[in-house]
């Protein structure tokens, strides 16, 4: 089969395409009818099956024979340990943590939020939600208290699946403090939280709230699977927006179950059985998708890695967990390769290990910017697969097919749609756009399954965040070009979200962190280029006429401000005190002008600039950074 025959078959009869895909899925009642179109522009797949997601993720392993093989491979440089659970072993320990949430009056539709560090009790709280219907929503480690909060009150859980700390180089997080100021600071109240005890840092428990992981397991039956609808939600997972009030975004579950399982093979091209990795965390949508789900619904083996990619203990970690377990296609961000490369430029640690195991490298999350591309491919001396999705999506929308037909690699390009997916390049106005012209990327509607029906909670945020721009399309919120040859190429955002190590934040959040501050009149972030973690984002402020404070002391607040506020994830570490920020005569912020300055690159003067001297003053506030260079 050829990528266009497959990519023409799906366009030809969607509903045909999918309800074979389907087929691979175990279902209490098939679907009869894939797309559901009855809401139309909010459209839905799989509405009249049954299912379990867990079960197809767990226990039909169990009894198809993949009883004794890994699950999951737990590989943690960073505490010294390792473990492997076998598929058999994975269905005991979920069904125990399952029966335990039953007991304590968790049931089908219930939210439970997940606060945990990459320990496969992580993988292990998802799928036990998933085995009684109730929705998780995983909040990644690295967001502080507030993010917390925001995201308990939005969710409104009964519970929260928590650890007693993660651990980072050189220090412990205690996720418990975090995790009361959190529980504190909601409007919403939990009934209860269950605690795995860590050894590097154990904490303490409020009694009658807080349930140790094993003892509240003890003497409680383990639950069975039970049965939801195709379209319940099997996750709630947060995604930073324009403001500080993050997305929602729902994932149903016949959707993602089918599109997931789809992916393993014909993108990724491992079939079940073997091992796949994704260097991410469970706090992330690739975590989700391809640390937890997708290899496990596969019958892949899933490696949870607790570490850096530098630094534990140094940049041949990656090469040595390839080749340690024998992993067969590996997904990481560029950022990751970025750090190693810079640590060993030579590539000299891979020679210490085989890794003839490897197939292709995938990156995804960010920019993958051509010189690690190639550094990547020579060093390693496999295929490397840019491909390009987003958290609303929930598995790649535009990839190298390699699973059906390896395609010719341009690098710079996450090459083509995978089928199922009618990518465009729009104007302003909404009209398709002739190749290689630069546009809005929008995707023609209906989306394929496994997409975001809607927001939690907010359809009508949804509309207005992804509809209602582009009638009959689904706004990605990136800009682009297709070529000729239907390569699409990502070029920039369109709106105030900027990407950072591979983590998508949100400037709007920090401009209402900053503007908290006392002394701060008026302020503005934008997303600067940095060699390392693609984007690092940039604070200027401007303080209150008479404000007596010093600029350093400004500057160090509001540093720990968004810190204490959003979470070290940030990487909030620039910030510049000036007079006045430049506008346009209708007072819009030049934020992209600013960035272009930064970024010492050529740019036009806005024609509705109010005071063009201002971009000098912002140059000069740059420079003592590093950045504008003359
Ligand atoms: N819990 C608590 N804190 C966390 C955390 C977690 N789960 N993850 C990150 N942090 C903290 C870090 O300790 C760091 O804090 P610091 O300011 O005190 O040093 C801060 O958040 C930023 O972390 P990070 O983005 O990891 O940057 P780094 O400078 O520590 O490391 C890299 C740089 C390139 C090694 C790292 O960013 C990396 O591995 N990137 C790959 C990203 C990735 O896999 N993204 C997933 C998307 S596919
Ligand atoms: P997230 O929802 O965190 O996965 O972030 C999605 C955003 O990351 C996209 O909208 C893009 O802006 C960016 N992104 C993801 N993958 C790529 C890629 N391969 N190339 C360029 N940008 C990417």
């Amino acid at each position: 089969m050829s990528y266009k025959s497959v990519y023409a078959a799906a366009k030809a009869d969607p509903d045909g395409f999918w309800l074979e895909q389907a087929k691979a899925i175990d279902w209490v009642t098939p679907p009869t009818k894939a797309l559901n179109d009855s809401k139309a522009p909010l459209y839905e797949w799989f509405t009249d099956a049954e299912v379990n997601a867990c079960y197809n993720a767990v226990d039909r392993h169990v009894e198809n024979g993949r009883a004794d093989q890994a699950a999951i491979i737990y590989d943690s440089p960073i505490t010294g340990s390792k473990d492997t659970i076998t598929f058999a072993q994975l269905k005991d320990k979920v069904a125990g943590l399952a029966g335990a949430m039953r007991d304590k009056g968790i049931t089908k539709g219930d939210r439970v939020i997940i606060y945990m560090p990459m320990v496969p009790e992580a993988l292990v709280a998802m799928l036990a939600c998933a085995r009684i219907g109730a929705v998780h929503s995983v909040v990644f480690g690295g967001f502080a208290a507030n993010e917390l909060a925001v995201r308990i009150d939005d969710a409104t859980p009964k519970a929260i699946l928590a650890a007693s700390c993660g651990v980072e180089p050189g220090r412990v997080v205690e996720y418990k403090p975090l995790l009361d100021n959190a529980i504190e600071l909601a409007k919403h109240k939990i009934d209860f939280t269950i605690i795995l005890q860590r050894d590097e840092q154990r904490c303490d428990m409020i009694a009658g709230r807080d349930f140790d992981w094993k003892d509240v397991q003890d003497g409680v039956a383990p639950a069975d699977c039970v049965t939801v609808s195709g379209d319940h939600p099997a996750y709630i997972l947060y995604t930073s927006g324009t403001t500080g009030q993050p997305k929602g975004v729902v994932r149903p579950t016949a959707g993602h179950l089918v599109a997931l399982n789809w992916t393993m093979k014909n993108i990724y091209d491992v079939d079940p059985g073997d091992v796949f990795w994704a260097a991410s965390d469970v706090g992330w949508v690739v975590g989700h998708s391809y640390i937890c789900y997708g290899p496990l619904i596969h019958g892949n083996t899933t490696v949870v890695f607790e570490g850096k990619p530098i630094g534990t203990p140094d940049a041949g970690t990656f090469w040595r967990v390839i080749s340690e377990h024998n992993v067969r296609s590996f997904f990481t961000a560029p950022t990751a390769f970025r750090a190693i490369k810079r640590d060993d430029p030579t590539g000299a640690l891979i020679k210490n290990y085989d890794i003839s195991c490897l197939r292709a490298l995938y990156l995804a999350g960010e920019r993958a910017d051509p010189d690690t591309i190639e550094w990547a491919q020579n060093v390693m001396g496999v295929p490397v697969y840019d491909h390009w999705w987003q958290t609303e999506i929930g598995y790649p929308a535009v990839c190298n097919p390699a699973g059906i037909e390896p395609m010719p690699v341009k690098i710079g390009s996450p090459s083509v749609a995978l089928p199922g997916f009618d990518i465009q390049i729009l104007t302003d106005e909404g009209e398709p756009m002739a190749a290689g012209e630069l546009g809005a990327i929008a995707i023609k509607l209906p989306l394929p399954p496994g997409t975001l029906p809607t927001l939690w909670n907010a359809e009508e945020r949804f509309l207005k965040s992804y509809l209602n721009t582009f009638p009959g399309y689904y706004e990605t919120g990136d800009a682009g070009m297709i070529d000729e040859d239907g390569y699409l190429y990502i070029m920039a955002r369109t709106d105030d979200v900027i990407n950072v190590a591979g983590h998508r934040l949100s400037t709007g959040a920090m401009e209402e962190v900053l503007a908290g501050h006392p002394d701060v009149a008026e302020c503005a972030v934008i997303g600067v280029t940095d060699q390392l973690k693609g984007q690092l984002p940039m604070g200027f402020v401007c303080l209150n006429n008479g404000c007596e404070t010093p600029n350093e002391q400004i500057i160090a607040d509001c540093i720990k401000r968004v810190r204490d506020t959003i979470g070290p994830v940030a990487a909030f570490k620039l910030v510049a005190v000036v007079d006045r920020l430049p506008k346009t005569r209708s007072g819009k912020i030049l934020r992209a002008t600013m960035v272009k300055i930064a970024d010492s690159e050529p740019f036009k003067m806005p024609a509705t600039i109010d005071d063009p001297a201002i971009l000098d003053e912002i140059k000069a506030a740059l420079q003592p950074m590093g950045y504008a260079a003359d």
